[in-house]
C-alpha cells in the first residue's frame, strides 16, 4: 500500500455469504459463520494500513424477510462478536477501536441492545479507528429517525422549517459526526446499494467486486484501494 491515498472513511456491503454457501453444498449460514470472520480480518487489516473510519453492513431493515432459522443464526453470530469484544476489551483498547452499531437498537433483541451497549460506551473514547457495524440498519429508516428529530424541534417550537439545513439531517443519522464514506466496495457481483448509507454516499467512488464475502482478502481491499487511487472525484467542480 505504498505511496497509495488511503479513503479516509471505506464501507463495505458484506454480500454472498449464502451463495458461497451454496455452491459448497452447505447451508446459508456456514457463510455467515465464515462470513464473520472475514469482518474480523478486514477489520484488523485495515486499522493496520491506516483507514480512520470503516462501516460493515451486516444485517439490514429488509434482511428481517428471511427466514427465522437463518436470521437467528446471524443474531448468535453478533452475541458472538459482542462476547468476544467484551472478553478482548482489554486488547480493543490498546488496539484503539471505537465500536459504534448503526442501525435501529429497537428492533433488536434485548441482549444484543444490551451487550451493544456495553461495546459502545466501552470503546467511545478511543480514536485510532472508527468502526461502524450497520445492524437492523436502514439508510430509508435513518434518514426518517433524522427528519423525526428534527420534526420534534419544530413542534416544540426550537426550529423553524426554513431554517433545516443539511448538516442538521446528517446530524441526526446514526453516522453523526463521522465524515462521508469516501470509498463504498460491494463484492459478489451486485450492483445496487440495497438501501445502505443512502444519504451519505452522495459523492462516495463506488468499487464493485464478483468475489463473494467469504473469500474477500486483503489483497482485495487493497485492489479496491489502487482503483479508487485512480478515480477523479470532482464533487461538481470541473
Ligand atoms: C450477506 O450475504 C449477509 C447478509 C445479508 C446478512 P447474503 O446472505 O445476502 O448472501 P447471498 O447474497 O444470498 O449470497
Ligand atoms: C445487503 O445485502 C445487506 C447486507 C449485506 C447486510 P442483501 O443480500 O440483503 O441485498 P439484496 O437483497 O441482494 O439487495
Ligand atoms: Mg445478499
Amino acid at each position: 500500500m505504498n505511496n497509495m491515498v488511503i479513503p479516509e472513511h471505506i464501507a463495505i456491503i458484506m454480500d454472498g455469504n449464502g451463495r458461497w454457501a451454496k455452491k459448497r453444498g452447505l447451508e446459508r449460514t456456514e457463510g455467515h459463520k465464515v462470513g464473520a470472520e472475514v469482518f474480523r480480518k478486514i477489520c484488523s487489516y485495515a486499522r493496520e494500513i491506516g483507514v480512520k473510519h470503516i462501516t460493515f453492513y451486516a444485517f439490514s431493515t429488509e434482511n428481517w424477510k428471511r427466514s427465522k432459522n437463518e436470521v437467528d443464526k446471524i443474531m448468535e453470530l453478533f452475541r458472538r462478536y459482542l462476547d468476544e469484544m467484551e472478553e478482548r476489551q482489554g486488547e480493543n483498547e490498546e488496539a484503539g477501536y471505537n465500536v459504534r452499531f448503526l442501525g435501529a437498537k429497537e428492533g433488536l433483541p434485548e441482549d444484543i441492545v444490551s451487550m451493544i451497549n456495553v461495546v459502545e460506551s466501552n470503546s467511545c473514547d478511543k480514536d485510532k479507528m472508527f468502526v461502524n457495524i450497520a445492524v437492523n440498519y436502514g439508510g430509508r429508516d435513518e434518514i426518517v429517525h433524522s427528519v423525526k428529530k428534527i420534526a420534534e424541534k419544530i413542534k416544540n417550537g426550537e426550529l423553524s422549517p426554513e431554517d433545516i439545513t443539511e448538516d442538521m439531517i446528517s446530524d441526526g443519522l446514526y453516522t453523526a459526526g463521522q465524515p462521508d464514506p469516501d470509498l463504498i466496495i460491494r463484492p459478489s457481483g451486485e450492483y445496487r446499494l440495497s438501501n445502505f448509507l443512502i444519504w451519505q454516499a452522495a459523492y462516495a467512488e463506488f468499487y464493485y467486486d464478483d468475489v463473494l464475502w467469504p473469500d474477500f482478502t486483503p489483497a482485495d481491499l487493497d485492489r479496491a484501494i489502487e482503483a479508487y487511487n485512480h478515480r477523479n472525484r470532482r464533487f461538481g467542480a470541473v
